[in-house]
């Protein structure tokens, strides 16, 4: 199991919002829905969008290139052009940190 790496302060992303972090090389978009983070991989898996300046619907992220939609809390793809899912990342706030781990 890999080890958790701090990402953000909790102030950085207010409820609603999604911001890129850095988990050791790889470009992460981690989102706050309802006061719960949530960080799946950046990069949209269609042509490389990064998800984190696309718009967020619920638990769906939606790439600002063309549209593919995205499960936050699995990187799963929910709606094409995307045909492969997104890495996933377990998430744990300590104090005002938060640390994620790649889990797939
Ligand atoms: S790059 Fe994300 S939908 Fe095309």
């Amino acid at each position: 199991m890999s080890e958790f790496v701090k990402v953000a302060q909790k102030q950085e992303t207010p409820i609603g919002t999604m911001k890129e972090v850095k988990y050791n090389e790889e470009s992460v978009c981690l989102a706050n829905i309802g006061g719960k983070y949530y960080a799946i991989g950046n990069i949209c898996t269609h042509e490389g969008g990064p998800l984190a300046e696309g718009t967020l619907q619920g638990f769906e992220v939606e790439c600002p290139w063309h549209n593919a939609r995205f499960d936050m809390r699995t990187g799963e793809v929910l709606s094409p052009p995307a045909e492969k899912p997104v890495p996933a990342y377990e998430v744990m706030v300590k104090e005002d940190g938060i640390f994620i781990r790649k889990i797939k």
